[in-house]
């Protein structure tokens, strides 16, 4: 008789009602791969009133973790309420209970995973977050263990839906962005509270648990440059396709030669780029490494399936080792690679201005430029004879923190009404 794998959910919303479907749907092929029976033992949650969207016994239900914790049988803890407390003390008790982890936090592993995976290193049991980032696509596992291989110089992905829906939808149907919000609100895809979206920090949590991974030096989400969406306007995005380009809210991260750079902001990238073709709310991750070259990861970033099947992997692999042998190392952060300042990164820049419509202005401006050192690749001027005119420029690569003084100079001219906004260029 084979002992049956005991499960412990945290968690009954999307992605945990997501987890009982998924274990229901494919439970026949999971099984086999484990080689035993898998069983959700206890599920909590905080209403156990509350209707829900998967099949589970109501006796399953409960809203005390002591019980989790208790139950022997439970040899697996998949975490799926989100957060940082309680899923921070509730993993770190399961941890010290000896029970394996799986979740799909990102904001938690963003922000205590150094300690959390320190001690699942200790106590010798395993934790996985496959989940964590970019829903359905196995961009954790690749990097760990398919890419191990490689040293890895560029991650740089769409790993935010909903922003991407937001843009998607600005490109493609001249929305502006707070229509096009409203529509991602009414479609469910955007929460009521978009903030952690639209302001890119979802995206930054992201990139800094990919980064650490990829660069194997540990990012703190505070080391990266986060800037959201809000500011685009439609202008911005008609210009970007008169000049070829398509605006993406991309998670950039860079290993320049044992430095990194790491941001998070929307991006003009050229229109035969792949990463221009992933639209509405799907993900893509772009990786380049020095064996295998290029490779890109497309598909459903979030959702109660997507986002299962990730979980339900980790769960299956978590299971195979545990049949297997003890411990293994779970932290992939052997090096520690400073982080470079927001100031010395270097990127090329879109900027649209309107001036005063009058001789002597654009060798003004591009007189400034020169000053601090920021080059101009193309100037389109828009609105001949009326007042004001609309000047966009694309600068050549320039470090930010020159972009940044020259626009501080121009600000203050009087023939220029303002700065209507500043989007940087990658070119692929
Ligand atoms: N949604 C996605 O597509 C997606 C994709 C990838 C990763 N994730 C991550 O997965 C996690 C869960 O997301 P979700 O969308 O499933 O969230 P959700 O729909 O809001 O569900 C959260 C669940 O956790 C339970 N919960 C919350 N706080 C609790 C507490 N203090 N004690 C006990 N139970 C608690 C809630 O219980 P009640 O139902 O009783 O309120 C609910 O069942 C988050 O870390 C998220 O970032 C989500």
């Amino acid at each position: 008789m084979v002992k049956p794998i005991g499960v412990g959910l945290l968690g009954l919303g999307t992605v945990g009602a997501g987890v009982v479907r998924v274990l229901d749907l494919n439970r026949d092929r999971i099984e086999r791969e484990v080689g035993a029976p898998v069983s959700i033992r206890r599920v909590l949650v905080r209403d156990l009133a509350k209707p829900r969207a998967a099949d589970v016994p109501p006796d399953l239900l409960t809203d005390d973790y002591d019980l989790l914790l208790e139950d022997r049988e439970i040899e697996v803890i998949v975490e799926a309420i989100g957060g940082v407390e309680p899923a921070a003390t509730y993993l770190s008790r399961a941890i010290a209970a000896g029970k394996q982890i799986v979740t799909a936090n990102k904001e938690l592993l963003a922000r205590q995973g150094r300690e959390l995976i320190r001690a699942a290193e200790e106590k010798g049991v395993q934790f996985r977050f496959e989940a964590a980032v970019a829903g359905g696509i196995p961009i954790i596992s690749a990097l760990k263990e398919s890419l191990a291989a490689n040293r890895v110089s560029r991650v740089m992905g769409i790993v935010n839906g909903t922003t991407n829906y937001i843009l998607t939808a600005m490109t493609e149907e001249g929305r502006d962005f707070t229509t096009a919000l409203a529509e991602a609100q009414a479609l469910g895809y955007a929460e009521a509270d978009p903030a952690a979206d639209v302001d890119g920090w979802d995206a930054a949590y992201k990139l800094a648990i990919l980064a650490s991974i990829a660069f194997g030096s540990r990012i703190a989400v505070e080391d990266v440059l986060v800037e959201g969406i809000r500011h685009l306007e439609p202008a911005d995005i008609t210009y970007a396709g008169e000049l070829g380009f398509r605006i993406k809210l991309l998670a950039i991260g860079q290993d320049e030669g044992g430095r990194v750079a790491v941001r998070v902001h929307p991006t003009m990238i050229p229109a035969r780029h792949p990463l221009a073709a992933v639209n509405g709310v799907y993900n893509a991750v772009f990786v380049r490494g020095n064996a295998v070259g290029d490779l890109m990861f497309y598909g459903r970033g979030a959702g109660d399936l997507p986002t299962a099947s990730s979980i339900l992997g980790d769960v299956v692999n978590v299971a195979r080792h545990l049949a297997s042998c003890g411990p293994h190392r779970i932290c992939s952060c052997f090096y520690d690679y400073p982080v470079i300042p927001a100031g010395d990164l270097k990127t090329r820049y879109y900027l649209r201005m309107e001036v005063v419509d009058q001789p002597g202005v654009l060798a003004k401006i591009a007189g400034a430029f020169g000053a601090h050192g920021v080059s101009l690749a193309s100037v389109i001027q828009k609105g001949h004879g009326s007042d004001p005119v609309t000047l966009v420029f694309v600068t050549h690569t320039v470090k930010e923190a020159d972009l940044r003084a020259a626009l501080r100079e121009i600000e203050g001219f009087t023939v220029v009404h303002a700065v209507r906004n500043v989007i940087r260029v990658e070119e692929g």
